[in-house]
């Protein structure tokens, strides 16, 4: 079986995406894959609660406990490690990652982020969006390598920047199309 592990911080509705997409698309049977844990920085993260109701394992651990980013990369590692991942999916997790842990995991590390990369790495993206006067937005999932935001595209999708868009109503449009692309790019990069 291939271990999928899903890191969030939040609210966790990609996660919830990938989660119930495996389920309706019958990811065990068909990819031999299946959701083995779901790792949070933050233990109120609300994707949690929803993971536990699925019957998934989950973990916290909290990166306030540690000394430096390495010492919290090294042990975060370890708990994802437990669980054999095939493949360790970011999903709306805001942690910057370590070089070494990045390394670790070369080749099944991916990330969703909320824009068309190359444009608008980092954080605020729908805003600066709208502020450049973009026409169009979207999100895409990328292969994760050492610097932020950057790596091969595996998916993306786009969507209209409307007249009168704020951050917000541009984020939700944005974000329907995650929980579409984002269970189809893991589906992918699995069956491989
Ligand atoms: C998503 O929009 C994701 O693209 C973004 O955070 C949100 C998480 O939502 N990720 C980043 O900004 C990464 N830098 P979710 O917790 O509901 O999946």
């Amino acid at each position: 079986m291939k271990n999928i592990v899903i890191l969030i911080s939040g609210g966790g509705s990609n996660m919830a995406a990938i989660v119930k997409t495996a389920r309706q698309e019958h990811w065990e049977r068909r990819l031999g894959a299946r959701v083995a844990a779901v790792v949070s920085n933050k233990a109120d993260a609300k994707g949690l609660v929803f993971a536990r109701e699925q019957g998934i394992a989950t973990e916290v651990l909290d990166h306030k406990q540690f000394p430096s980013r390495e010492a919290f990369d090294a042990e975060l590692a370890m708990v994802i490690d437990r669980h054999d991942p095939a493949l360790v999916v970011l999903a709306g997790f805001m942690r910057i990652l370590t070089p070494g842990f990045v390394a670790h995991y070369a080749g099944r590390l991916v990330n969703i982020h909320p824009s068309l990369l190359p444009a608008f790495t980092g954080l605020h993206t729908h805003q600066r969006a709208i502020d450049a006067g973009c026409k169009f937005a979207g999100c895409t999932v990328h292969q994760v390598t050492a610097e932020l935001d950057v790596g091969p595209i595996v998916e993306q999708a786009v969507v209209p920047v409307l007249p009168g868009d704020t951050a917000e109503l541009l984020a939700a449009r944005v974000l329907t199309q995650e929980h579409l692309i984002y269970p189809r790019a893991v589906a992918r990069l699995l069956s491989h």
